[in-house]
């Protein structure tokens, strides 16, 4: 692998598993230094303790991102190991069920407090230490194609993965003439622990994403990974304000396809 990212520094937001993981994992390997961010201090520690087997460089901080002193503390983290910031992976995200007539206000804040606010003002004091650097950077939020598609038990869901995608073009706007960048991925349905367990082993819910997946498969963590250390890298400079949707296919779609064996 090349060293396409060598000496950047980066922050990524909910990274203990799953697609933050996959990010953290091909930053680094292409020579970035990483922090990771997540709730789950057991799994985050574990995971940044298995990055010096491949020759990476990463630091684990307990962060609940809805709480700005301590998402604030995790990019501080990475002032002190490196020296700075240049890429944050606002990645954390959660998705309860719950439809517009049964959500209630307390489920519905914690929702838009972690996928979206934690965005908002992750790229706030991001984007002040890399302005204050002198250097630019790169801000990445992990959105979803149920920003633009609903699906009616993810009402909250389906809000704050929308209102990220006008984070994404409006910070990218505000921030362009700081020579920071801020990009989206939107992934379709991607095979990490939680959907392999919980979405993939119902063959009905298998077959209806299917149904809906021209390249017929669902997609693993490593291809969302790709376009992040693509959009990190100076291979994308001038990609700024778009989210790049890596769905099979999916947003396209007016009708269903069989959904194989
Ligand atoms: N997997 C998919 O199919 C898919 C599709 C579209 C979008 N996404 C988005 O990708 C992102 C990651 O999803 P995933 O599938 O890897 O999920 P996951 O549940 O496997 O991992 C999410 C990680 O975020 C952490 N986290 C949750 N709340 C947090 C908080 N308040 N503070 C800090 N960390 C927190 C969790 O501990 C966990 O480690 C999410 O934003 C999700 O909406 C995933």
């Amino acid at each position: 692998m090349s060293g396409r990212l060598e000496g950047r520094r980066a922050v990524i937001t909910g990274a203990a598993r799953g697609l933050g993981l996959a990010c953290a994992r091909r930053l680094a390997s292409e020579g970035a230094r990483v922090v990771l961010a997540d709730l789950d201090a057991a799994e985050g520690a574990a995971a940044a303790a298995s990055f010096g087997d491949m020759g990476g460089s990463a630091v684990f901080v307990r962060c609940d991102v809805a709480a700005m002193e301590e998402l604030e503390a995790a990019i501080r983290r990475c002032e002190a190991e490196w020296g700075g910031i240049d890429i944050l992976v606002n990645n954390a995200g959660m998705a309860p069920a719950a439809d517009i007539l049964s959500i209630d206000e307390a489920a519905f804040d914690r929702v838009i407090a972690v996928n979206l606010k934690a965005a908002v003002f992750g790229t706030q004091v991001a984007a002040r230490r890399m302005i204050a650097q002198g250097t630019g950077g790169v801000v990445i939020n992990m959105s979803s194609v149920n920003a633009v598609l609903n699906i009616p038990h993810l009402v909250a869901y389906n809000l704050s993965k929308g209102g990220l995608n006008q984070l994404t073009r409006n910070a990218a706007i505000a921030l362009a003439p700081h020579g920071i960048r801020v990009c989206g991925i939107g992934p379709g349905t991607v095979l990490t622990e939680l959907t392999r367990n919980a979405v993939w082993t119902d063959e009905a819910a298998r077959r209806s994403i299917l149904s809906r997946t021209p390249i017929g498969r669902a997609g693993e963590p490593e291809e969302i990974a790709a376009i992040a250390a693509f959009l990190a890298s100076d291979d994308a400079s001038y990609v700024t304000g778009e989210t790049i949707y890596a769905d099979g296919g999916r947003l396209g779609l007016n009708y269903t396809v069989p959904a194989g064996a």
